[in-house]
This record gives structure tokens, C-alpha cells and sequence, in this order.
């Protein structure tokens, strides 16, 4: 398992719960070191307990070194694909350093299979590297797998995948693929077999759609801002419709982390490189609804406190992309946050699990080591990552704390009556 992150490290654990050999490479030291003392180098819930019951069998490890996972039957790529510095396109640095890395290992005939989410093409450009560069040529082959995990429920969705693709060049590929994941398949898991480019796009084809839901609903919120309208009921009723269903469909801050954002972004890139950019243009609205979220977020929290952040005191619930996750990456709770605290106000920021990330990337901004503690003494509060320990907030007794009862609620998810009957002044994307 080459790339032992969010994606790597729990596909290592759980191929080796189902029994596997698996060793994990990784070219960051420090992660490797905590993998093999049983730690798990980021919050996932249930995945410290498997990472020491899958060490504890011996079936697992982590190293540096590719060297020692040159004898494995087949490798799987697991390296990050983040967006390019300035552009949208994908930096694919790190999985072509992975390759060159692997293709002097491959000496007898193996199976490379490919698990980043990649711009179409690279798989196809991959290959031919391996071919040209491994010790066994033409008998490298390749499967581009992708995965849909999501933070948060990583294990049940490695485990209990709801689709598996595998994108082929040849039945060998197929072969291999079904008899790695037999386990899964035999309890009816629904495989697609594709070639390379379609596997390589359904990933980005997932995720392109599900930004077009949110920033949909989110559109739907600019128009009820200014009719007075009320989306949360708007998306309730939408969602009984089964032809759109109620999935992805929660009006609020909208999307950030390490997938999404960056996805779209790249798989515009790519479709300009294809000459196909008209084809997604709309996904570059997709991106700038979901940026203007993040804007009227700040503009709500501004309306709270007379139009000035300056000397003023607010409080944020949250600080990963989203709940269950520790993962910062591109996550709107910190650009709000930071946003506010640019523009004058003194922000404290709380969240479960990414704190550590947050005051790493964030040092600018002022940490509590709880909600309350957050909010003490605040002149608005900003609810921006839907916790459930934030849901579970008694309004009652945090309203001594305030220096004046105002929440906004980037998330639509608090309970606006009882926020309203503790003598709070409620507001919310997308709501009266
Ligand atoms: N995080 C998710 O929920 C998720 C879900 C589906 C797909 N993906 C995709 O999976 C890929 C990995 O995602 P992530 O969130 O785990 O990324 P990440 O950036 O958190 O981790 C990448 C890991 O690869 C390691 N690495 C980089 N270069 C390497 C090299 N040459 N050899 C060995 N290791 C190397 C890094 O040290 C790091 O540990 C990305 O393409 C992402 O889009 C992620």
C-alpha cells in the first residue's frame, strides 16, 4: 500500500483485517513510525482499535523503504493528488514520484493498482512508464480501482463498499481484482467493469455531482435570502420527490476538505486540456456558489455585531471540513474564521478532533479547549462544522456566558426553536 494517509492507511488496516499480508510505504518518516506503534496519524473513529488488532496479527507494517515491499503480488497507489499552487489542475508529483519509485521493483509479473483520484489519462500514462521503466516491461499490469470512502465512516465504507470499480486493460487485471476483493463481492458488493478512462472518471464524475447538489440547494438559499423564504423546508419538500431524493441536498456552508474542491477544479482543468472545458464550465459555478457561502457567512456574522467586527469577540464551533474527521483541508469553518479575524475580531475556535491541525495551519487564530470556553464572553457565535456534540449544546446555560445571544448557524442543523426560546437571536443560511 503505497501512501499511508486518510486513503492508504485505512485500506492497509482493513486489507489486512480481511487476512492480507499487507505492508505500508510511506516516504513521511514520522507517519510511518506512529503507524507502526499502533497510532493512527489522524482522527478516524474505530480505526486506532483496528490498527493495533491488525499489528497485533502480524499481517501488517509500515516502512519507508519500497525496497521491502518489493516482493508483494500486487501494490496498491494510495498517494495524495492535491491541487496545483495557483492552478486548478492536479499536482501528480507524488504519484509519479511513486512510480518511478516502484518500476525498478517490478521484476516478475504484477499487478499495479491505482486507488488515487487521478485527472483522466494518467492511469494510461502510468502504464506506459511502468513498461518502459520495470524489469518486466509489457507484464506490469494496471487496474485503476477508485475509491469512495468518506472521512468518518472510512472503515464501514473500505469494508462495506457500496460499488467496487475496477478499470482494466486486460481479464488478468479483472482476475486479479476479483479474487482480492472476493470477500466483498460474495456478499452481493455490485462490481462495474471498465477501462481505464471510465474508471479514472467516475470518480471525479461522483464528486463533480454530489458539489452540484450542494451548490444547487445552495442556490436555492441565495433566492430564499431574499424572498424570505425558508430552504431548510424548501429541501425537505424537494427531497420526497424520489426523482431527486433528500441526500446532499442540506443547504449551509457547503463543501471543502481534500476531495471535492480540488476535484472539481481539476477535472475542469483536465476537460480544457481535452478541448471539452464547455462541457463543465457549470462546474465552475458550482465552485463560486459554494465560495459565496463562505462570504455570506462572514456578512451574516457582521449584520450580529453592528457592521464592525472590530474589538469584537467570536466564537466558532468547528474547524474540520466536516464532522468526524480531523482533515482542515480547504475547510470552510477556518476560511470563515479567518476571514472574520482579518477583518478585526478576536476568534476562538473550538472543535473535537481537529485542533491539533487547526493551530498548526491557523496560528492567527485563538483556540479554547471547549465549546463553552469558546464562546465565553462572545458577541456572536458561529456554528460551522455540524458536531453532534454542537447539536447537543444546551442553549440555556451558554446564554450567562455570551456577551450578547447571537448565533448564526452555518450548518442548518441546531435546533432553531430552542436557541430562539433560551433568548437567543437565531439566524442561518438560507432562512428567515
Ligand atoms: N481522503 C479521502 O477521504 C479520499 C477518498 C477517496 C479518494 N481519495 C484520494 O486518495 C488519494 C489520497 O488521499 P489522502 O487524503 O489519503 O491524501 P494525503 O495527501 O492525506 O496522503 C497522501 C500520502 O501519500 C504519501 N506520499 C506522497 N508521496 C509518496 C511517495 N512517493 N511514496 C509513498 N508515499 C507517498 C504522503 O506522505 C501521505 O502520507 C488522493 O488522490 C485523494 O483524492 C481520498
Amino acid at each position: 500500500m503505497i501512501g499511508t494517509s486518510y486513503l492508504g492507511a485505512t485500506h492497509a488496516i482493513c486489507m489486512a483485517h480481511l487476512g492480507y499480508d499487507v505492508i505500508g510505504v510511506d516516504v513521511d518518516a514520522e507517519k510511518v513510525a506512529k503507524l507502526t506503534a499502533g497510532v493512527v496519524p489522524f482522527f478516524e473513529p474505530g480505526l486506532t482499535e483496528l490498527l493495533e488488532a491488525t499489528l497485533a496479527t502480524g499481517r501488517l507494517r509500515f516502512t519507508t523503504s519500497y525496497d521491502e515491499a518489493a516482493d508483494a503480488d500486487v501494490h496498491f497507489v494510495c498517494v495524495g493528488t492535491p491541487q496545483r499552487r495557483g492552478e486548478n489542475a492536479a499536482d501528480l508529483s507524488y504519484i509519479e514520484s511513486a512510480m518511478a519509485s516502484l518500476a525498478p521493483l517490478l521484476t516478475r509479473p504484477t499487478v499495479v493498482i491505482g486507488k488515487s483520484t487521478v485527472p483522466v489519462g494518467t492511469a494510461e500514462r502510468m502504464l506506459a512508464f511502468l513498461h518502459e521503466h520495470a524489469p518486466v516491461g509489457n507484464q506490469v499490469e494496471m487496474v485503476w480501482n477508485p475509491e469512495f470512502l468518506r472521512e468518518g465512516w472510512a472503515i464501514e465504507d473500505t469494508l462495506h463498499p457500496d460499488r467496487l470499480v475496477f478499470g482494466v486493460t486486460s481479464s488478468t487485471g479483472e482476475k486479479a481484482m476479483r479474487e482480492i476483493f472476493a470477500s466483498m463481492i460474495s456478499t452481493g458488493v455490485p462490481v462495474v467493469v471498465t477501462d481505464l478512462a471510465t474508471a479514472q472518471l467516475v470518480k471525479v464524475a461522483a464528486n463533480a455531482f454530489l458539489a452540484t447538489k450542494i451548490s444547487f440547494i445552495n442556490a436555492m438559499a441565495e433566492v430564499c435570502e431574499v424572498t424570505h423564504a425558508d430552504v431548510k423546508k424548501l429541501s425537505e419538500a424537494l427531497s420526497y420527490d424520489g426523482r431527486i431524493g433528500g441526500r446532499f441536498l442540506h443547504a449551509g456552508l457547503g463543501f471543502g476538505g481534500g476531495c471535492l474542491p480540488k476535484d472539481i477544479r481539476a477535472f475542469m482543468a483536465r476537460a480544457g486540456e481535452l478541448g471539452v472545458d464547455q462541457a463543465l464550465s457549470f462546474l465552475s459555478e458550482v465552485d463560486a456558489i459554494n465560495q459565496r457561502r463562505r462570504a455570506r457567512m462572514v456578512d451574516l456574522a457582521r449584520e450580529c455585531v453592528d457592521d464592525s467586527f472590530k474589538r469584537r469577540k467570536v466564537g466558532v464551533l468547528g474547524a474540520a471540513f466536516k464532522p468526524n474527521s480531523d482533515d482542515i483541508r480547504d475547510s470552510p469553518a477556518l476560511d470563515v474564521a479567518t476571514r472574520i479575524h482579518k477583518a478585526g475580531a478576536q476568534v476562538t475556535v473550538y472543535d473535537p478532533a481537529a485542533m491539533v491541525n487547526a493551530r498548526r495551519d491557523y496560528p492567527a487564530l485563538t483556540y479554547a479547549a471547549s465549546a463553552e470556553e469558546a464562546i465565553d464572553g462572545a458577541d456572536v457565535v458561529l456554528h460551522l462544522t455540524e458536531w453532534q456534540e454542537f447539536r447537543e449544546l444546551d442553549p440555556v446555560a451558554l446564554a450567562d456566558r455570551v456577551r450578547q445571544r447571537h448565533i448564526v448557524d452555518g450548518r442548518n442543523a441546531l435546533d432553531a426553536e430552542r436557541w430562539r426560546a433560551a433568548g437567543w437571536h437565531y439566524r442561518a443560511l438560507g432562512r428567515p
